[in-house]
């Protein structure tokens, strides 16, 4: 039977014990055991398909693979223990010595340190370039390469990337599509229908959703699967542990509800900032002045729940206001995670960005005075009194 998103999202990919139980069943355990020792022989001859050992494969970990696999439309998914895990193992499982990747320069910063500073040390060749420009994903192809990387929207200056015409320019050199689609989530934006190869996700952030585990995702083709990520995580262990899949699959019930509610909010709170003196500038995939709102609105069926936006400033106070704005707020959280149900905000300039060299910086926009807000669930009345009171202790500085 053909199902709707909301459907998949609580019933896809479960597999129901003995017991009937309603709540998907956690397996807490590292090991199976067999009946016998050729059982074991031809487990491990891959003669008999079973639970061998959960670096391998765990019955909770299949049942959140099986379900993100659904919603996102993959033939194949594998879950990791973080967001960080997932890239690493795209990047370490496919490039060789000597291969190279370009990859848009808006990214987050554990990418961006694995990219300039990992990747290089084992002799891959590495190409950061604006990802906004198809001129430039045309130029950087023209050497021999073999896997693009980007992030749309990125983090944390929401830059839009056009994935079906980079795909069309990647497929022309059969290069491999990466895309992390972290910030847009399963619900708002699908980079496998615009041609990509591999969709990866923090799991950390929406999917969880509530801020309690982390958690990564791999999702594309059964073959790439098969030949590329299951022999890397199977012997190298980025594997999940199947507590945090369990917790994550509770997280995908209410994932849709979520972000569209979360989404709302966010609207609002841009409604307000938009005529806040305080603002300088909004950085929103849906905002209708951004010279991106087409593509964005192509791409992504919602605008999502991550607002980055620059308090105005006079020379030299960018980091004394931003620091004020956060430190004055009350009920909004200084965090370097998002996605939460509580809403977050972070300096991105001095926490998850830090480590950028200023031209880096001055390239992706990322000024002292640069705020990123992930909008939870709370009242948004409450949150835009909560950012009201705390810009306009601002002008009393
Ligand atoms: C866009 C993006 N990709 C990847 C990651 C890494 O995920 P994790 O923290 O789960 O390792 C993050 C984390 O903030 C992120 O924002």
């Amino acid at each position: 039977m053909k199902k709707k998103i909301s459907t998949k999202l609580i019933r896809s990919g479960i597999n129901q014990t003995q017991f009937m139980e309603t709540s998907e069943s956690l397996f807490l355990t590292s090991g199976f055991t067999y009946k016998t020792a050729k059982e074991a022989e031809q487990a491990f001859k891959e003669e008999k398909k079973r639970f061998m050992y959960s670096r391998f494969g765990n019955p909770t970990v299949e049942m959140l693979q099986r379900k993100l696999a659904d919603i996102e439309g993959a033939e194949e998914c594998w879950a990791t223990a973080s967001g960080m895990s997932a890239v690493f193992t795209i990047f370490m499982s496919y490039l060789k010595k000597g291969d190279r990747i370009v990859a848009s320069r808006a990214l987050f910063g554990s990418c961006h340190h694995i990219l300039t500073v990992i990747l290089p040390k084992f002799g891959i060749d590495v190409e950061l370039i604006d990802g906004r420009s198809l001129e430039s994903w045309e130029q950087a192809l023209k050497k021999k390469t073999h896997m693009i990387f980007f992030e749309t929207p990125s983090n944390p200056c929401l830059e839009i990337i056009d994935i079906e015409n980079v795909v069309k320019l990647a497929k022309v050199k059969k290069v491999l599509v990466v895309v992390d689609n972290v910030f847009a989530t399963p619900i708002l934006q699908k980079p496998l229908k615009f041609g990509a190869d591999v969709v990866m996700y923090s799991a950390t952030k929406h999917i969880d959703g509530h801020g309690r585990v982390l958690g990564g995702a791999i999702l594309g083709k059964r073959k790439y699967c098969q030949e590329f990520i299951k022999p890397f995580i199977r012997n190298t262990g980025p594997s999940i542990s199947p507590f945090n899949a369990w917790i994550l699959i509770k997280g995908l019930d209410t994932l849709e509800l979520r972000i569209n509610k979360q989404t709302e909010n966010t609207k609002i709170i841009i409604n307000y900032l938009e005529q806040s003196k305080f603002i300088e500038k909004i950085y929103y995939p849906h905002l209708a002045s951004s010279s991106q709102f087409n593509l964005a609105k192509k791409q992504m069926s919602g605008g999502g729940n991550i607002v980055s936006f620059k308090i105005a400033s006079k020379k030299n106070k960018g980091k004394c206001n931003a620091f004020s704005f956060l430190n004055n707020l009350s009920l909004i959280s200084i965090s370097n995670n998002l996605g939460d149900t509580k809403s977050l905000v972070t300096h991105p300039d001095t926490t998850t960005h830090h480590r950028l060299n200023k031209m880096e910086k001055k390239n992706l926009s990322i000024s002292e005075n640069l705020i990123r807000l992930s909008v939870g669930l709370e009242d948004p009345d409450d949150l835009i009194n909560d950012i009201d009171n705390s810009l306009k202790k601002l002008k009393k500085n």
